[in-house]
C-alpha cells in the first residue's frame, strides 16, 4: 500500500490532518513531518516496537541512536534523568529551535531510541506542524531525519516518497522545510559541551548563551570539505557521524578552484555531470551538464542543498562535482555535509 499523504498549511495546520496523524502515532504507526530543519520519521518514543519499525523503514543500524523530541520542557523529565544548568540556559535560548541535547537518559526510555547507551538526544522543534503533532500525540516522537539510512535527507514530502513510499505510514505534507539541513547536536554529558554534529546554530552562538564558556567541536567537524585527508583519523564521538552520510547514490567531487574545468572534462568524456554552481548557471549549456545556481550565502544554500542533491540524483547524473563554498563559522555544517557526500572519492 502506498503511504498516505495529507496536506497540511504549514503556518496553521488542519486539525483533522494532525489528530489524524497522532492518532497513527499512538497506534504505533510511523509519521514523517515538517520540521524546521528536515523531514523526521517519528514514532512514540516509548513504543519499543514502534521505534524498531523506524530503523526497519530506513535500513539504519541498530547501533546509531535517534533524536527524541518534546512538545514542552515538563516532557523532558520522562526522558532525562539530569537537566544541568547548561541545558536550562540553552533551551530557554535556543528551543523550540534547531538544537539537540544529549543528556543522561532515564531508565524507562527503552534502549533502542538511545542504541543501548547511556545518553539520550532531546530537541523542540520550531515548525507549527511539528509542535502540533507532538501536542496531540501527548507523547514525546524520536524521529530520524525521514530518509533511508546514509542518504540525502528529505527537505519535502516528495523525497520522503522518493525512499519511503510504502515503509510507513503517513506523511504530513508542509511543502519545504525552512532550514534545510540537521539540528546541532551538542553533547552536555562532557565538559566542557561538545559538537557532534555541526548544524544551524554555530559554536559562537552556544558560548555566549552559556556565557563564554568554550564549546568544542570534533576536529573533523572543523575541517573544510575537500582539505581533509582521504581517510578520517578521528574517531566519531556521535555514533551516526559515519564518514559517509547524507551521500546521495552519486560521486561527489568537491573543487575549490577548476569546478568548470573539471565539468568540462568529464562532459567531454561523455560522462553526465551535475554541477552544484556558486553563482548563475546562465553560460553553461554544455551537452550532459546539469547545472544548479547555489547562493554565496550560507543559510540560504543550506536551504538548498539537498533538494539540489535529489535533483541530481532524479537526473541521473554520473557525477557530481561541486564548488566549494567559502570557509568560516556560518559554512561549518556546510562543510561537515558536503565532507560526508564526497567522502570517499
Ligand atoms: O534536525 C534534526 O536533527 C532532524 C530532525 C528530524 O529533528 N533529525 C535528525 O536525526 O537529523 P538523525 O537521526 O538523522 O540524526 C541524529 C544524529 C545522529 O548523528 C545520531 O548519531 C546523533 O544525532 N545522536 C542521537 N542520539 C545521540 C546520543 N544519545 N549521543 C550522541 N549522538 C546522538
Ligand atoms: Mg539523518
Amino acid at each position: 500500500m502506498h503511504t498516505k499523504v495529507l496536506q497540511v498549511d504549514p503556518l496553521d495546520p488542519d486539525e483533522a490532518a494532525i489528530a489524524q496523524a497522532a492518532d497513527v502515532i499512538r497506534r504505533g504507526g510511523l509519521v514523517a513531518f515538517p520540521t524546521e530543519t528536515v523531514y523526521g520519521l517519528g514514532a512514540n518514543a516509548f513504543d519499543a516496537r514502534a521505534v524498531e519499525r523506524i530503523f526497519v523503514a530506513k535500513g539504519r543500524p541498530a547501533t546509531n541512536p535517534l533524536i527524541v523530541h518534546v512538545h514542552a520542557l515538563d516532557q523532558v523529565r520522562q526522558l532525562a534523568s539530569q537537566w544541568p544548568e547548561a541545558a536550562q540556559r540553552l533551551s530557554a535560548r535556543f528551543w523550540p529551535g534547531p538544537l539537540s541535547l544529549v543528556l543522561p537518559k532515564q531508565s524507562a526510555l527503552p534502549d533502542l531510541v538511545t542504541a543501548g547507551g547511556p545518553t539520550v538526544a532531546l530537541r523542540m522543534p520550531a515548525h507549527p506542524v511539528a509542535e502540533r503533532l507532538l501536542g496531540a500525540a501527548g507523547v514525546p516522537i524520536a524521529a530520524p531525519s525521514a530518509n533511508r539510512s546514509t542518504g540525502v535527507s528529505a527537505t519535502s514530502a516528495a523525497h520522503v516518497l522518493r525512499w519511503l513510499d510504502r515503509r510507513i505510514d503517513l506523511v504530513l505534507d508542509g511543502g519545504t522545510t525552512p532550514r534545510g539541513i540537521e539540528s546541532t547536536v551538542l553533547d552536555l554529558t562532557v565538559s566542557p559541551p561538545r559538537i557532534l554534529r555541526p548544524g544551524v546554530i554555530g559554536p559562537a552562538e552556544l558560548g555566549e548563551a552559556l556565557d563564554g564558556e568554550v564549546v568544542a567541536c570534533d576536529p573533523a567537524a572543523l575541517q573544510p570539505a575537500g582539505l581533509l585527508p582521504r581517510d578520517e583519523k578521528v574517531p566519531a564521538r556521535s555514533p551516526g557521524q559515519m564518514s559517509r552520510h547524507y551521500a546521495p547514490g552519486v560521486p561527489v567531487e568537491c573543487r575549490s578552484e577548476d569546478a568548470e574545468a573539471r565539468v568540462k572534462e568529464l562532459a567531454e568524456a561523455g560522462r553526465r555531470v551535475g554541477w552544484l554552481k556558486l553563482g548563475a548557471c546562465d553560460s553553461y549549456h554544455l551537452p550532459g551538464v546539469e547545472c544548479i545556481a547555489m547562493p554565496a550565502e550560507a543559510a540560504a544554500y543550506a536551504t538548498r542543498l539537498y533538494a539540489a542533491l535529489h535533483r541530481f540524483e532524479e537526473l541521473g547524473v554520473e557525477r557530481i562535482v561541486l564548488d566549494l563554498p567559502p570557509v568560516g563559522e556560518a559554512w561549518l555544517a556546510i562543510h561537515d555535509r558536503l565532507r560526508r557526500a564526497s567522502f570517499g572519492l
